[in-house]
Parts: C-alpha cells; sequence; structure tokens
C-alpha cells in the first residue's frame, strides 16, 4: 500500500478511492489549485486596472459546500495536493473555516496557500494549527515606494510582516517575485538579499502577458535566466526529486534558496501533474485553455459522483500536450486576469 492509500487517521474522512486520473499524455494528475475568488485587495498593475476585476456575484461563485464536494471527489481521484489561491483567497469571508474543513474532514495531504499577504498575518496561528504545508508570498519589491506603484495600495509594511511572522511560526515560505518590464537590476539584486540570512525560496517569475502576443511585458531580450545569472554570480543550479513550476539555485553564501518560474516559456509542460477550478466553477486543465468543464452546472443539475468521475476522466483524455497548443488552440479574444484564474 502507497502512502496515498494508507487510510486516514482522522475517522470523519471517507478513504473510498476511485482510479487515479491519469491524462492522455500519462501524466498524472496529484495538484489541484482552488481560485476561491477573483476579488482582490491589492491591484497590480499586470494584473488589473485601477477599478479592479468585474467580479462575479455570490450566486455565480462556488459555495464552500460545492467547493468540499468536488475537493473530496479529486482526493478521492489521487490529488494529494491543493492550493487556495485567487484573487486574495482571505478576502473572502470563511476562507479559514473552509481551509480547516479540507484539512481535517476532506483529509487533504498537503494544503497550501498563494496569498499577496496583506491581511495574512492575523491567520498565522490558525493556519500553523490547522497543518498547512506552506505559504507562497506574492512580493515584487523591497522598496516601499515601488510597492505602491505596482500594487497601487500603501501596505508594503503588512506584507513585510507577513513575511517575517511566517518565518517565525517556521511555516515553509516562497516568495513569488514576476519579473515584468520595469523591474530594475537593484530590485532583482535587493530581493536576493531576503536569502542572505532567511530560510526561504524567493523565485523570480517570468510575467505571462495571456494573450497569445507578448505585448509591453516583454521581460527583455535577454531573458530572465540570463539576467539573473548576470546579477547574481555563482548561481548554482539543484537537482529536483519532485515535480515543480521552478527550477532551483544554490547561491553562494545564502541560507535560502533561488528559484525561477519560466511558465511563459512554457519549460515544465511534459511533467504538469495539476488541474485548476476557477471562482465560477470552470475546471481548467491547463493555464492556458479557456475552461475544459463547468462544474458548477454539473454540480447545480445534481450530477452525481460516478457522473462528475466521467465527465472529468474525458476532459483529462483529451488534455492538451503543452501550454502553447492549449493558448494556440484556444485563442484568448480578451486577456483574462490572474486574479479570475489563480495563476
Ligand atoms: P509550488 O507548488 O510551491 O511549486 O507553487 P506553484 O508555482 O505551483 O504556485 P504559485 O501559486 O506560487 O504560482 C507561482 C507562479 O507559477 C505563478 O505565476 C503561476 O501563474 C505560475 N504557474 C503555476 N502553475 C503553472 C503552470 O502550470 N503553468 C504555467 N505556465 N505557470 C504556472
Ligand atoms: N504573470 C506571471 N505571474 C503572475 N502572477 C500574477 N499575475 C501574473 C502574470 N501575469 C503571480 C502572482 C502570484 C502568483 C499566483 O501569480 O505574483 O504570486
Ligand atoms: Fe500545465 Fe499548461 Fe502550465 Fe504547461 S502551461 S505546465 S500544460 S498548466
Amino acid at each position: 500500500m502507497n502512502a496515498r492509500n494508507q487510510p486516514s487517521t482522522n475517522p470523519s474522512v471517507s478513504n473510498h478511492r476511485t482510479n487515479p486520473l491519469v491524462d492522455n499524455h500519462g501524466r498524472t494528475i496529484t495538484y489541484l489549485r482552488l481560485a476561491i475568488t477573483d476579488r482582490c485587495n491589492l491591484r497590480c498593475a499586470y494584473c488589473m486596472g485601477e477599478e479592479g476585476v468585474d467580479s462575479v456575484g455570490h450566486g455565480q461563485t462556488l459555495s464552500y459546500e460545492e467547493l468540499t464536494r468536488l475537493v473530496r471527489w479529486f482526493v478521492a481521484s489521487g490529488v494529494t495536493k491543493v492550493r487556495i489561491t485567487g484573487g486574495e483567497p482571505l478576502v473572502r469571508r470563511g476562507c479559514i473555516d473552509f481551509m480547516r474543513i479540507l484539512k481535517e474532514e476532506v483529509g487533504v495531504e498537503e494544503l497550501f496557500l498563494t496569498t499577496n499577504g496583506v491581511e495574512t498575518a492575523r491567520f498565522l496561528p490558525e493556519l500553523v494549527a490547522m497543518g498547512l504545508a506552506g505559504i507562497n508570498l506574492s512580493l515584487d519589491t523591497l522598496d516601499p515606494g515601488r510597492f505602491e506603484l505596482i500594487t497601487r495600495r500603501n501596505y508594503f509594511d503588512r506584507v513585510f510582516l507577513t513575511l517575517e511572522e511566517s518565518l517565525q511560526y517556521g511555516i515553509p515560505l516562497k516568495i513569488n517575485s514576476v519579473v515584468a518590464a520595469w523591474t530594475t537590476d537593484d530590485e532583482i539584486r535587493q530581493l536576493a538579499s531576503l536569502i542572505k540570512e532567511r530560510n526561504l525560496t524567493l523565485r523570480f517569475i517570468e510575467h505571462m502577458p495571456f494573450s497569445g502576443k507578448d505585448g509591453p511585458f516583454v521581460p527583455s531580450s535577454e531573458g530572465l535566466l540570463h539576467r539573473l545569472q548576470r546579477l547574481l554570480p555563482g548561481m548554482t543550479e539543484l537537482e529536483q526529486s519532485t515535480i515543480s513550476t521552478a527550477r532551483l539555485f544554490w547561491l553562494p553564501g545564502a541560507r535560502g534558496t533561488l528559484g525561477i518560474i519560466e511558465g511563459h516559456s512554457r519549460k515544465f509542460c511534459g511533467s504538469c501533474n495539476k488541474v485548476r477550478i476557477t471562482p465560477q466553477g470552470m475546471l481548467k486543465a491547463c493555464l492556458y485553455d479557456h475552461g475544459v468543464l463547468d462544474l458548477r452546472a454539473l454540480l447545480r443539475n445534481g450530477c452525481s459522483d460516478s457522473e462528475l468521475g466521467e465527465r472529468v476522466t474525458h476532459c483529462l483524455g483529451n488534455r492538451f500536450g503543452d501550454g502553447r497548443l492549449a493558448e494556440q488552440s484556444c485563442g484568448h479574444h480578451t486577456e483574462p486576469s490572474m486574479a479570475s484564474i489563480g495563476g
């Protein structure tokens, strides 16, 4: 019996298992990303306009009961890792209670949170108590003035408090820094100084324009990896045993780890183990597809678990081989925001 099939120690958790989810390219799905809201308390310039995204009504967003049922089904089908994301997930009332249910009642093995850190610090004790596996914190600069320019909000101190307190609580911490057209060399060096004394992973992310065209945001012709190698001498790539979006590097003298996420270049599609669910309940088999199954409609039409299984399995049996094919086939008429996909 492998670890995934071991009975849960929590008596309220169902141990019923269905077949694992394998796509038409032989990739097994073990990672579910749940965007629970498209609302956010920041207005990052690369993500949304000053006025925010067109938020959908409450009735159009999956309820926590619906989300719980879906997660239960995915866990029974072999998903071991669930990430709660948004928008900013913590702006949705009840997020912490929902996460606790996922850990304690549904039996999610590894529960993670991607957050912008604005409101997160005050929830850390509860997150630790429920056994959260880690936090991915978005932070693109260490300069408070630049932070305000990028996010259109004056919340740098709050985010930095989340960073420091997460470390104090011993929560595994990754910082996500998007490298956009305006990111300066100094900014990159300053961010890298975070890992000198701190035990965290700092990941620089290629900006993804999301339109099939590169627009004004092309990072630079140099490419992100070469830019980092020029600015941070001695980067040495580390071997990794687990599937990951990030390539990891050791930096001389650093306590933490450096990473790079080449999502725009789509370097990790061959081992993609994840599916996404948007706040409105669309199942996405790839970040770049339009959504392959309307789970909300299925649930609200009273589908059974076996019907749900048939529909999801069918979608995964027709999955695009990589993000470029998905993007070419789906094409985006309007640029969707990461806030309504959850990254
Ligand atoms: P870990 O589970 O800690 O490795 O995090 P993650 O990279 O899966 O999730 P996170 O929410 O921290 O996302 C970091 C960045 O990676 C964001 O810019 C995401 O959009 C991007 N990303 C995550 N998954 C994918 C993916 O499947 N394809 C692409 N192209 N980008 C992705
Ligand atoms: N390209 C790359 N990363 C993005 N994120 C948000 N928008 C983009 C984009 N257009 C990042 C955020 C967050 C993660 C979920 O996605 O910084 O850390
Ligand atoms: Fe998976 Fe699509 Fe991302 Fe590639 S681009 S790793 S296929 S979600």
